[in-house]
């Protein structure tokens, strides 16, 4: 096989709690193995030093399994990605340690992938695709922006929270009403059994910044006043509480995302990150943009959590403009997005 023109790229993602290995020939995903961690579950949040510990016992063995189950060998790899940043420090030099130990031994390219930049080209691995150029929600358990795509890999970030990412104020927020860490997938299911019947309000921020902090502190006042009153506030109201919850979240994301949309007049609209994977917002930017004559695009679920197959497609659209990395590389706990 000429490993040029089909190139074979191993992705490796280990930026949080979740190993994550795939394959991705010719720009077809072979295969996405994904390990999440549940040792953290107790603690009600990502322990940095447990999560680094837990990628080192389990990435080799799931590297080996991606191996084994597509019938592919080291040697047929043509690069390896990995996610440089930003991401828990230890957690993403577990990672690369292994990617630039492949790229060594094998003699092939290391590529360095961001991770949120990954997220929105998640995108590109199933059709249709967005055109050029979109507006792009990513909401995660670490960030929130809206990015305009210009191209591939030409992202431009027009707006981005300036304190909680969407998926800590889900997290969060699920946690003062007695959900487990990560709170956000249970929300988004009790939610579809509730009601949004209370009212939280949002912060609206200038240049399309978002803000979730106030959020959090509306909910927890609210919360302990009502408590006062009945301690069983909490059970009695838990899917009413999820929906309005959800409500405020996703309201807060539209506001601003509508006013990028407006101004940039761009009517291709696409979310990524994990939070995209929440039904409501699916429903309401699907509604939204019935409304504003956009176009929507969701990735498949299991590329809008965090996933290598969008490392490792991130890695195969470098590859093949020769974008290569240094073996000098660190890891970045905080990095921009080129
Ligand atoms: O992108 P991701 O897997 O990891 C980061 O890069 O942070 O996102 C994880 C976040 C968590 O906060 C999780 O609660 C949230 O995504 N999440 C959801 C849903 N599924 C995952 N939030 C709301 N609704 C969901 N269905
Ligand atoms: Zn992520």
């Amino acid at each position: 096989m000429d490993i040029v023109k089909h190139p074979i790229i191993l992705g490796i993602e280990s930026s949080c709690d979740d190993t994550s290995i795939a394959l991705v020939a010719d720009g077809e995903v072979l295969c996405n193995l994904r390990a999440t961690q549940y040792q953290h579950l107790t603690y009600g949040g990502v322990i940095p030093e447990l999560a680094s510990r837990v990628h080192e016992e389990t990435i080799l063995p799931l590297l080996d399994q991606a191996l084994y189950q597509t019938g592919i060998s080291l040697k047929n790899l043509s690069g390896v990605a990995c996610t440089r940043g930003p991401g828990l420090l230890g957690s993403l030099l577990v990672g690369l340690s292994v990617a630039k130990s492949l790229s060594m031994a094998l003699n092939i390219p290391l590529i360095e992938v961001h991770h949120m930049q990954a997220h929105v080209v998640a995108h590109f691995i199933d059709k249709p695709c967005p055109k050029f150029p979109f507006l792009c929600l990513t909401v995660s358990g670490g960030h929130t922006q809206i990015v305009k795509v210009n191209n591939y890999l030409d992202m431009e970030i027009i707006g981005q929270t300036v304190d909680d990412a969407a998926g800590e104020a889900f997290d969060k927020l699920g946690k003062l009403i007695g959900l487990n860490y990560p709170a956000g997938p249970e929300v988004d299911r009790l939610a579809q059994e509730g009601e949004p019947k209370f009212h939280f309000p949002i912060t609206k921020l200038e240049h399309f910044n978002y803000s979730f902090s106030g959020l959090k502190t509306a909910v927890l006042y609210f919360l302990k006043k009502q408590l006062k009153d009945d301690p069983n506030f909490i059970e009695n109201n838990r899917v009413d509480l999820a929906a309005s919850i959800q409500k405020a979240i996703i309201d807060n994301l539209m506001a601003n995302f509508l006013d990028a949309a407006k101004q940039t007049s761009i009517k291709e609209w696409a979310i990524a990150g994990g939070v995209a994977a929440n039904l409501g917002l699916r429903q309401r930017i699907q509604i939204e943009a019935e409304t504003f004559g956009a176009k929507t695009y969701f990735p498949k679920l299991e590329y809008c959590t965090d996933n290598a197959a969008m490392i490792a497609y991130n890695g195969y659209l470098k590859f093949c403009s020769g974008d290569f990395s240094s073996l000098d590389i660190t890891a970045l706990a905080r990095w921009p997005m080129p």
